[in-house]
């Protein structure tokens, strides 16, 4: 069994949620990502290109990490890895998906909503959990009342993070990365608009760069 605690996201600071459904464009759409400074991606499985994107970003750009997103089911999750994912995200908790994982030695980040699901995931070896949908559910004060009685579990808060909440999110010192459809949208995918992508990566990158300062002079 793989030890979860090698988390894939440990420099992250930020990992783009993208859904795409141009193959032909997942090249420029990861040059994009590494010229603005997030070389992370999570395709999640919404569109039926999901394991073509992924398998183009990695061969177009190895140097990112390219996970898959919204895998709901053990069969999307063999089909991601089989495309090259190099992680696994759930909005969910479900226990074949996350069993399928660990028995692979394939890192997963199944989604917790409650103190129970994160005590589950953390029972089972878990230590690095997706917050979803986190601004819903109480944004960067859910994160610090976890912190608590779970000290030693790293967050990936998704679902409302923008630039304008991404600085007060990563300054947190129980968060590994953030999630978030705005760098990469749909709309700004469909439209081809890779300068905005790019501007949206770069612009992120620099605020991530400056909440890490503070975080580090916090401790
Ligand atoms: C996800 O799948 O992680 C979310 O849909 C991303 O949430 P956001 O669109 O609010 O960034």
């Amino acid at each position: 069994m793989t030890d979860l605690r090698d988390d894939p996201l440990t420099d992250a600071g930020l990992v783009p949620v993208i859904t795409m459904d141009r193959v032909d464009d997942a090249g420029l759409l990861a040059a994009a990502l590494v010229e603005g400074g997030i070389p992370y991606a999570e395709v999640t499985f919404r569109t039926p290109a999901a394991p073509r994107v992924i398998d183009r970003m990695r061969s177009e750009s190895p140097q990112m990490m390219v996970g898959a997103g919204t895998v709901l089911t053990v069969e999307q999750a063999d089909r991601a890895v089989r495309a090259g994912a190099q992680y696994l995200v759930s909005p969910a908790f479900d226990t074949a998906v996350v069993s399928w994982g660990e028995e692979r030695s394939v890192p997963i980040i199944p989604g917790v909503a409650t103190a129970t699901e994160v005590n589950t995931a953390w029972q089972r070896g878990l230590r690095t959990l997706k917050l979803f949908p986190v601004e819903q559910l109480g944004g960067v004060g859910l994160l610090q009342a976890l912190r608590g009685p779970f000290p030693d579990i790293e967050f990936v808060p998704t679902g409302g993070i923008t630039p304008h909440n991404l600085a007060n999110y990563a300054r947190q010192p129980n968060v590994v990365a953030c999630g978030g459809s705005w760098i990469a949208s749909r709309e700004a995918l469909s439209g081809r608009k890779f300068d905005d992508i790019l501007a949206a990566a770069q612009e992120a990158s620099k605020i991530l760069r400056r909440a890490r300062e503070q975080r580090s002079e916090a401790r």
